[in-house]
């Protein structure tokens, strides 16, 4: 079926490809890879071996044969538009990606979604099935693939394979609501190995095991209740990012020059603070611009000292909850400089796009403060990618407790993005931080994320994944 039928002896599978279609100016379309580590962490493994990566290209009702690129096999597998909105913007952002986040949102449960949900798990694991070589190594990626591991599983019990959860998972008490749940639980076990981001995701999964599935738990290792023995383990690896990617790219003078060339446009305020995400509520972003719009209020700070660059990635564009989410945001932003702004200077300069890296890295040299207000968040990356990119050690990080980067990242400036007053206080702070203490705090946690690249991370998920399935039994 597939050119790659049968022989990649590493396969990764998740929801979308790792690549972004370009189209020229002459109207004929190629690829790009996309930017993010998954695959920048993955690629050289992938050319190392014979690898292949299993995934969506994006576009609904559309079949592509499988392709190369940059040294890569890839093999795309088709959604139809139905599809997408039942399986992708209904099961997997509707109802697991709210559940998963405290129910920020509140989750939607329908039986159409789920089965949608489960017809499209099964053809990525066929497309898995038929490009693996005996004994190879799969890796699945994430929430929209719960049931791939099993489903392989049993379709190929010769395999060695892995998951890789990159958003929280929640505990018993909140998991409890969905009515597919011990479906997702034993999808999951098909694996020989179940990766998290925090030791808390972890733990939450194993007492989800223990609850609804009856499933023997001791320690970090569960034993599959379906009467065949295998062992399943769970560890926390917290993802990271290519740090020496950030790093060349913060230190090359055209992005240098770019960053002065911000702060120079933006009036050469005395601090730019910044933030960056996907507009998803589960980001805080509403929080964050309701403590700046009162600290602007207090006169704590003025537009002719402080400018905040909001940048908001579109993202799930035709889910309600992310619809009414940017009708909010563009509600408050323009507010707030409508109450604020002078002809020179302005309080939120908001940004709906997405950027390239080399963007994105000018503009955490720019920024004096970084605030990452998420509500809940597995990991969040920016946060990494701001302390990587801070060669001088100078700048502040004002970082929620519900990230899994501040389980690492512990001399930022901690909040609780419910706390609107603490929230105002520690982004005072964070502009006033006196340069010792700032530098004290940055060179700690650059010492942690220079020491924990992303590369660090896959290899050592992929050698307990070798461990975990010798004793699978
Ligand atoms: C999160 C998820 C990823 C997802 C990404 C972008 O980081 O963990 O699995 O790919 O958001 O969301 P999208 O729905 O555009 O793929």
């Amino acid at each position: 079926m597939s050119a790659a039928q049968g022989r990649s002896t590493f396969i990764v599978v998740s929801n979308r490809l790792p690549l972004d279609r370009i189209t020229d100016p002459d109207g004929s379309s190629g690829w790009r890879r996309a930017p993010g580590g998954l695959v920048t962490a993955l690629a050289p493994v992938m050319t190392d071996v014979d690898g292949a990566w299993v995934g969506w290209h994006g576009a609904p009702d559309e079949t592509l044969a499988p392709f190369h690129h940059e040294g890569m096999d890839l093999i795309p597998v088709p959604q139809s538009a139905e599809e997408v909105e039942l399986y992708y913007e209904g099961f997997s952002n509707s109802t697991l990606w709210p559940l998963y986040h405290d129910v920020i949102a509140p989750p939607e449960f329908h039986r159409t979604w789920w089965d949608a949900y489960r017809r499209v798990n099964h053809r990525f694991a066929d497309a898995a099935a038929d490009a693996a070589a005996p004994g190879a190594t799969v890796w699945v990626q994430d929430y929209q693939l719960h049931l791939v591991p099993r489903y392989l599983r049993q379709q190929r019990p010769d395999l060695r394979i892995g998951f890789f959860n990159h958003i929280p998972f929640p505990p018993p008490e909140i998991f409890a609501q969905l009515p597919w749940r011990r479906a997702i639980l034993d999808g999951l076990l098909g694996a020989d190995l179940i990766g998290f981001q925090r030791p808390n995701d972890t733990a939450n999964f194993l007492r989800c095991a223990r609850r609804f599935l009856d499933a023997n738990v001791k320690g970090r290792e569960v034993q599959s209740p379906d009467g065949d023995g295998r062992i399943t383990r769970a560890e926390p690896f917290p993802i990271s990012i290519d740090v020496a990617r950030i790093q060349e790219l913060a230190a090359r003078p055209d992005i240098i020059e770019r960053a002065a060339q911000i702060r120079r446009d933006l009036g050469n305020p005395k601090t730019i603070l910044l933030g960056v995400d996907r507009l998803d509520y589960t980001k805080g972003i509403t929080h964050r611009l309701k403590a700046y719009g009162e600290l602007l209020l207090d006169g704590k700070i003025s537009v002719e000292d402080a400018t905040l660059i909001q940048v908001a990635s579109p993202s799930r564009e035709r889910v309600e909850s992310y619809r009414l989410l940017r009708e909010e945001v563009d509600g408050m932003i323009g507010r707030i400089n409508g109450q604020f702004d002078s002809i020179l200077n302005t309080a939120v300069r908001y940004l709906h796009h997405s950027y390239p890296v080399e963007e994105m890295v000018a503009l955490y040299l720019a920024a004096d403060v970084l605030l990452v207000t998420a509500l809940r968040d597995g990991m969040n990356l920016v946060a990494k990618e701001y302390v990587a990119a801070r060669r001088g050690d100078t700048g502040a990080l004002v970082l929620s407790e519900f990230t899994g980067a501040a389980d690492q990242l512990k001399q930022a400036l901690l909040v609780n993005p419910h706390d609107i007053d603490g929230l105002k206080s520690t982004i005072v702070r964070a502009i006033n931080l006196p340069a010792t203490e700032a530098r004290r705090r940055m060179r700690s946690m650059r010492r942690q994320v220079l020491d924990h690249d992303v590369q660090r991370w896959s290899g050592d998920f992929l050698r307990t994944l070798a461990e975990a399935s010798e004793h699978a039994g």
